[in-house]
């Protein structure tokens, strides 16, 4: 079976490997050159844990090849996954075009019976539009639709594409059924390599046990494939996907706004979620408070889904207030710095600039919205991330005056106060001691209330979010 990924970022490159390594004859389909040239040198393009070696090993064993070209890829091709970029326009829709554009593409080159599968995360309604489209440009080409919105996280996308908590497929159960009866195999077989994988894969390898034991990491390695498969409605399954991660990111602004009352009345956040998240119907998942959300998928999902329900005259009131809660988080860091700081304007040190750890991603960064907020100010800022040293000055592009550094001791040094952005794990093992001794004023803002605060209040002025 030939099956060809259109699109190798985060989603379809982990896909892709997966495919290669359960024995499948895969293209990865890109418009970058520039990106498949270097999946072809057999690595990845971006930073993920245990990507490389995958990429490495499909190229090593002639499974997984990449191109540009849609007429080589799309040749005897019998599944397509659409894994292609749906960028945030400025008025918060979705830029859809690389969706129809690569569809479209693709059928001048389809066989007969080609089954797309749509795993981009998209409005509802896509998939609807993209058959109609295939039917008006490409009236003679049988295909089936389908959509399986993925849910991996980026810094564990290798682990999230193994371990399917869900596997999710949406179509026309009657029209589709055949198609609908490979693709699940398909992913069962990615399922199926988990025992072999795990353990072979450098930097997973170490996790092992607590992804394929009970502790906790990943829960639903017990359940049976097949209960883990939800077959839908095309819409249903796009709306899954999407209402998950608004879902998500409203746990998040329910527990920022939280951790705003926890600084007035002198509680303290975790005690907080700790207990209400001991309730199973609540959970403690996502219910950390600090800085906000950021990445690729939350902002632009949840605006996503606000428009969604404008465009079909629903109300997203509940929506506008996560994202209001969200955005406020990078302000409400930056007046506990000032208040810190007691109004003095000097250096500023922020540890972080990727929007989570595990990742070199800056999209939508709440770092870098703080960071840009402090440099606005006056502030000197002086700033440090062990991964995404590239991506952050792209984004600083037009602020010259915020120096990158590669050594932590610079971060501290003469530093009025320090704020970190982002919860490395590496951040936890700093010597806090030696560290506060350079700075001018030792004030801390955690904002990822991340590092034990009784450690940090022994050599810093501290503040944390809802946390004191
Ligand atoms: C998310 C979803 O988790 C994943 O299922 C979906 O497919 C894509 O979007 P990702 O964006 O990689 O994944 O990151 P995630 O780990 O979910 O974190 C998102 C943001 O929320 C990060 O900025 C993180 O720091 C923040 N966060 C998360 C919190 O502030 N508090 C929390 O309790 C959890």
């Amino acid at each position: 079976m030939k099956i060809v990924i259109i699109g190798s970022g985060y989603v379809g490159l982990s896909l892709a490997t997966l495919l290669a390594r359960s024995g499948y004859q895969t293209v990865c389909l890109d418009v970058d050159k520039r990106k498949v040239d270097i999946i072809n040198s057999g690595k990845s393009h971006f930073f993920e844990i245990g990507l490389d070696y995958l990429v490495s090993q499909g190229i090593n064993t002639g499974n997984l090849t990449a191109t540009t070209d849609y007429q080589t890829a799309m040749k005897d091709a019998n599944i397509a996954f659409l894994c292609v970029g749906t960028p945030t326009t400025e008025t918060g829709a979705l830029n859809l075009s690389f969706i129809y554009d690569s569809v479209n593409q693709a059928s001048k080159y389809a066989k007969d019976g080609i089954i797309y599968v749509q795993r981009s995360t998209v409005p509802v309604g896509t998939g609807a539009k993209a058959i109609n489209l295939i039917k008006e440009n490409h009236p003679k080409l049988r295909f089936h639709y389908l959509s399986s919105p993925e849910f991996l996280r980026e810094g564990s996308a290798v682990i999230d594409s193994i371990f399917q908590d869900r596997v999710v497929l949406g179509g026309d159960i009657e029209n589709d059924e055949n198609a609908i009866v490979k693709v699940l195999a398909i992913f069962e077989k990615i399922d199926s390599l988990k025992h072999e994988v795990i353990h072979e894969i450098p930097d997973i390898a170490k996790f092992a046990d607590a992804y394929l034991g009970n502790s906790g990491a990943k829960t639903s390695n017990g359940t049976p494939f097949k209960d883990k498969c939800q077959v839908t409605k095309l819409e249903s399954a796009e709306l899954i996907k999407i209402v998950s991660n608004a879902f998500l990111s409203l746990k998040i602004s329910y527990a920022n706004m939280i951790s705003n009352l926890c600084d007035k009345v002198g509680a303290d956040i975790n005690e907080v979620m700790k207990g209400v998240g001991a309730d199973n119907r609540i959970g403690r998942a996502f219910l950390y408070a600090g800085l906000g959300f950021g990445g690729g998928c939350f902002p632009k999902d949840v605006k996503g889904l606000i428009n969604s329900l404008a465009e079909y005259d629903v109300d997203s009131d509940i929506l506008n207030a996560v994202m209001e809660i969200n955005n406020n988080q990078v302000n409400i860091a930056v007046e506990k710095v000032k208040k810190l700081t007691k109004g003095s304007i000097g250096k500023i040190g922020v540890l972080g600039t990727a929007f989570k750890q595990g990742t070199s991603d800056t999209r939508e960064s709440q770092s870098i919205k703080l960071i840009k907020k402090l440099a606005d100010l006056g502030y000197s800022v002086s700033i440090f991330d062990p991964q995404a040293k590239e991506e952050t000055e792209v984004d600083l592009e037009k602020y010259p005056s915020v120096v990158f550094e590669e050594n932590i001791e610079e971060i501290f040094k003469d530093s009025i106060a320090v704020v970190i952005a982002t919860d490395w794990p590496e951040f936890k093992l700093l010597d806090f001691e030696h560290l506060s001794k350079l700075m001018k004023e030792n004030n801390i803002v955690d904002a990822r209330n991340f590092i034990d605060k009784t450690i940090l209040k022994k050599y810093f002025n501290y503040s944390g979010m809802g946390v004191s």
